[in-house]
Formats: C-alpha cells, structure tokens, sequence
C-alpha cells in the first residue's frame, strides 16, 4: 500500500481524491499496489464530508510522517506551496502538483532536489490540465529537436474569445458570464491578461530546450484589448482571434510570445473552441504532432496529477530523468520576429495615401457599419519595423497574424 498526502483540497485536490477512490482498483493494477490517502492539508474543516477525518491544518503532520512516500501539492500560488515542497523532497517524499506558477519559477530547481535524492517531481497537470504534453515532451518526442510550439492553453480566455466571436457580445459581457459559470475567477487578471499562458509556455519552452526560461522576458498581451469590431473583421477574412502562446527555435535563437493572434481555417487550433486547450508541437524528425482536449477543470486536471502519482509509486527509489537545468535560456528579442499584422486604422477607406506609404500596396478591408475606419493586412515584416511604420498612420488596433500550418 503507497500512502499519499494531499495539500489543499480545493477543485483540483478533492478531484484527486474522488478519482483515487472512483477507479481504486484499475489504479492499483497499474502502480503495483493500492494507493490510499493518508492526510489532506487544508486550513478549513470539511464537516459531514467522509474526508474530514484526514484533514490536517499542519504541514508539518505530513513532512514528519514516514508513511508518506508521495506528497501532491495542489494549491496553487508559489508561496507556500514552494516550501512546503521543497520540505517534502528534503523528508525523502515525491511530489506531484499542478502549479503553473511553482513550476514555472522553481521548475528546474525542485527537479534537481529529486534527482538528487532519487524522487520524482512531476507536473504534467500544470500546463494543459488533462492534456498530456509533460510526458510526451520529457520521453516520446525526445528523439526530436522541437521547433515550435503553439498552444491555446487557458480556458479562461478561449471560452470569452469563442463565445465573443460566436455571439457577437462584448468582452465585458462574455467575462460577466463566464465568472457566473465558474469559467472565470472572480479576479481574472491571471488569465486574460495572459499571465497564465504565459508561465504554461516557459515550462513547455524549458523543457523542449533544456535552459531555463524566464517567464518574466517573455512578450505578453492578454486579451482585454480585443473588441467585437476585431471580431467584425476577422469573420470577413474567415478568420478567429486565439490568444496563443508559442515559441520557436530560427537560426539557433529562441523566440517566445504570449498574445491574441489571428488565425485563419487553415490554422490548426482553428477548431479548438469554448474551454478546450490545443498545443501544436513540431519536431525536426516526428514533424507536426498535435494535443487536444480539456486543459481546466476538476476531473481532467486531477487525471494527470492521478497519472503522476502512479508514476511516482511505480518509480519508488528511481528518479525518472528530465532534462530542465537552471542555466538560463536566453529568449531572441520580439523586434526581430517577422510576422504579418491585421491593423485598423481611422480614416477614409477611400485615402488610404499614408497607409500605402508605409506599409505598401495593401489591400483594404472594409466592414458594414464600422464607419470612418478601415483595416488592412501587412506583408510579412519584424516587429520593429512595424512599429515603425504604424507610427505614422492613425491605428485604432493591430493584431498578430499566425499562419502555422499542418505540413
Ligand atoms: N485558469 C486556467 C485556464 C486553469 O483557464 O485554463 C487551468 O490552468
């Protein structure tokens, strides 16, 4: 019998718990022996609810007991959760979490504790929810060189970007209903400002690299910006606004952004709409290998901390390798990327004379209604140069243009 503690017995935490209990026979097979739940950290009580009687409000009940091999921490937020982990893998215990944020600022140190101390740290629900990705990157694509990356990967912002898109409401509108379904935190900034996104694709982009990523270099807009006159434009150029968060390797340089992009049919994450999260990888041998399905939530999130458990009961006294070390991965500069933009500018659709000076024989794109103003789409150029050139024309708005494609 593997026993397990679990610190914080939130949505993701009590999910673990119920999938424990739910498929505790299939879950046995597979570990080589049954896992039980020893204690949950959490600093409420939970009356009348049956895990009451292993709820503790002490870390150090868990840190100190030896029956203990796996710790899962799920509280999110790097404070405590980082000492409580690190606690865990100086006591001798493994750890799984899904914390973005942990992972992301101390991923490559709390991997060197374990392997140290022949333990496990593992992270496969903290980017993607239930998606796997860690995995498929730390072992089946590690034959690859990855070139890129691209994912949606919050919830949060796809469902408000795919509802606005699809009805037509406001941004304001589409927040107000997703925080009512439980889609949107009550405090948002995290996700729509693309925070969340963005730690998801430093962890991705280190592990694909090896260096660390800081996710603090990383360009990143979130979507709070992006109107239904966006949206007006893009369906007439059978196109959507996903915020996406990618990186890629050019020339032996790496590049990362976190920002709303417009994405024709053509685009693999066309499709992934509402909740769901898609990540493209390409690598240099395997080519185009893509990830779908639900990247938030209690149940799927759980699955892949459940997965991790098992990993780290199977692999008890093994450190399974992964290559993230904390020397620095220095990201290119977003000036140097070459791209075209989707910009509207005020004006006359008529006197596009200063538009043209700058940015070339673009053609003009025009929607009903939306009057004094007209948009446009660039040839590809750096983002410096853009700046530049939108500089010295009337822009209401620009909007990155991705054109990834299934090869
Ligand atoms: N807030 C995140 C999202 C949760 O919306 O995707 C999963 O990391």
């Amino acid at each position: 019998m593997a026993k397990i503690a679990v610190l914080g017995y939130g949505t993701v935490g009590s999910g673990v718990v119920e999938i424990l209990d739910a498929n505790a026979e299939s879950i046995s097979k597979k570990a080589g022996q049954p896992i039980e739940v020893k204690s949950v950290l959490d600093l409420r009580d939970f009356p009348g609810d049956p895990i009451q009687e292993k709820i503790v409000h002490d870390i150090d009940l868990v840190i100190n007991d030896d029956e203990i091999d796996v710790v899962v921490e799920v509280m999110g937020g790097v404070e405590p959760a980082f000492t409580f982990v690190k606690r865990a893998l100086e006591a001798g215990k493994s750890v799984c979490t899904s914390n973005k944020a942990l992972v992301a600022a101390h991923g490559a140190e709390l991997l060197a504790m374990a392997k140290e101390r022949s333990l496990n740290f593992m992270f496969e629900a903290s980017v993607g929810g239930g998606i796997p990705i860690i995995r498929p990157l730390n072992q089946a694509l590690t034959a690859d060189e990855i070139t890129k990356i691209t994912g949606i990967m919050n919830g949060t912002t796809n469902y408000i970007l795919t509802k606005m898109s699809n009805d037509g409401s406001s941004y304001e509108e589409v927040l107000k209903e997703a925080q009512a379904l439980g889609y949107a935190e009550r405090n948002p900034e995290a996700d729509v400002e693309g925070y969340d996104a963005c730690r998801k694709i430093a962890i991705l982009t280190s592990l694909a690299d090896g260096r660390t990523v800081n996710f603090e270099e990383i360009t990143t807009e979130g979507i709070t910006k992006i109107s239904n006159e966006d949206f007006a434009y893009a369906r007439k150029l059978n196109s959507v606004i996903k915020l996406l968060a990618t990186s890629y390797r050019k020339d032996g340089k790496v590049y990362a952004i976190t920002a709303p992009f417009l994405i024709d049919t053509t685009h693999p994450l066309y499709n992934v709409n509402g909740v769901l999260n898609g990540i493209y990888v390409n690598g240099n041998m395997v080519g185009d290998v893509m990830f779908f399905g639900a990247g938030a939530g209690k149940l799927p999130t759980a699955s892949a901390v459940v997965g991790d458990i098992i990993d780290c009961v199977k692999h008890k006294g093994t450190n399974v390798c992964v290559i993230w070390d904390d020397e620095k991965l220095e990201l290119a500069p977003t000036r140097d990327e070459v791209r075209s933009f989707f910009v509207r500018v005020k004006g006359n659709a008529s006197d596009t004379a200063m538009v043209k000076e700058q940015f070339g024989d673009v053609e003009i794109i025009t929607v009903d209604g939306l009057d004094n103003e007209f948009g446009f789409i660039t040839d590809r150029m750096t983002e410096e140069a853009f700046d530049k050139a939108a500089s010295n024309v009337d822009m209401i708005s620009r909007i990155r243009i991705d054109d990834t494609k299934l090869q």
